[in-house]
């Protein structure tokens, strides 16, 4: 199959993120470079989730617009190739509103209150007592934003399950109640972890533990000098334990020849964190070095950015109009 005409025979995937600006590491190891192997394998439909943006955070409208067109940028820079995979906002396939409304007949309060995803992202915030109706129904949203296009296979986190098993529900229900309409979507779960961030923890933005994508070397090497290591490994010589160091894991992701090596090394106490952390912090430097030049390309015309998504939307919004027709034909409308 060339890699610019799409296979309608092969199973169709809906993913998306919260439009959060540029990307860091984490994103990238653990989704991006996922999704962009899955181009090859399924129909895939890319969504910046811009209207769940306002569930947590409506306050915040005013990002979004920047942030979606940084994200986009680096979507494309990792290697998504919007001809194959549409890229689009959620809020511009009207589409996706109309069915997250029918949706939120299909399924009670009470299961939505419950889900833990949800829980504890409201407690995190600090909004457990405030929580909006709209927040409530963040995974009400997100099943249309999968059904809309009747998407088959969702890649996901663990963290996302929840809200998934909401999304099947939903369907079952509406093909119970209508007929046949909607796949009960599954899961793909990432195989790889996501990378940890430097302090081992997830890697995350709020977290102040991420490597950008945007990161020039010298940046690289110095937020890695932060990278937790072995505590036990106080002086330069040292034996230290790689299954323990941090930085040896980002050697195992992003200098695989050497890691064998670097792992000996560690062990005996022949080779010091400062210069371990160096050689991490060059490999990285290379494997980002690409995205930086072609995030650089693509933001010289952040028109090229908005242009891709409105051609993406226009192709969305032909899919999303059909299921509607579907589902107001089942319903009786
Ligand atoms: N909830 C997802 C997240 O927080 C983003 C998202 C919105 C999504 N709609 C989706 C993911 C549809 C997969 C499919 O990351």
């Amino acid at each position: 199959m060339n890699n610019t005409t799409t296979n309608n025979n092969l199973p169709l995937l809906v993913s998306g993120m919260r439009p959060t600006g540029r990307l860091h590491l984490g994103h990238l190891v653990g989704v991006l470079e996922n999704w962009v192997k899955l181009q090859e394998s399924y129909r895939c439909y890319y969504l910046v989730a811009d209207w769940h943006v306002l569930t947590t955070a409506p306050d915040q409208a005013r990002q979004i617009r920047t942030r979606t067109i940084e994200m986009v940028a680096d979507w494309i820079a990792a290697g998504l190739n919007p001809e194959v995979a549409p890229i689009f906002r959620q809020s511009k396939v009207v589409q996706h509103a109309e069915l997250h409304l029918v949706f939120s007949m299909l399924i009670t309060l009470n299961r939505l209150l419950r889900n833990p995803a949800v829980k504890e992202q409201a407690q995190s915030l600090g909004l457990e007592e405030i929580i909006s109706y709209g927040h409530v129904g963040y995974p009400v949203l997100q099943a249309a934003d999968i059904l809309v296009y009747k998407g088959a296979v969702v890649p996901v986190g663990e963290d996302q399950l929840p809200h998934l098993e909401i999304t099947r529900e939903i369907a079952h229900r509406f093909n119970g109640l209508y007929g046949e309409v909607f796949p009960e979507p599954t899961a793909l779960l990432t195989k790889f972890p996501r990378l940890p961030g430097l302090d081992g923890k997830r890697m995350s933005k709020s977290a102040g533990n991420t490597i950008q994508l945007s990161a020039e070397p010298e940046e690289i090497s110095s937020v890695m000098r932060t990278a937790f290591t072995d505590p036990l490994k106080l002086r330069r010589n040292d034996p230290g334990r790689p299954e323990v160091c941090l930085v040896y894991t980002y050697h195992q992701r992003f200098n695989p020849e050497e890691a064998g090596a670097i792992e000996a090394d560690c062990r005996s106490g022949a080779l010091g964190c400062v210069d371990c952390k160096r050689r991490a912090s060059a490999k990285i430097a290379t494997a980002l070095e690409p995205i930086r030049t072609r995030h650089h390309e693509i933001m010289k015309d952040s028109n090229s950015v908005m242009d891709i998504l409105l051609d993406g939307e226009t192709r969305a919004r032909k899919v999303a109009e059909e299921t509607m027709n579907d589902v107001h034909k089942a319903i009786g409308l």
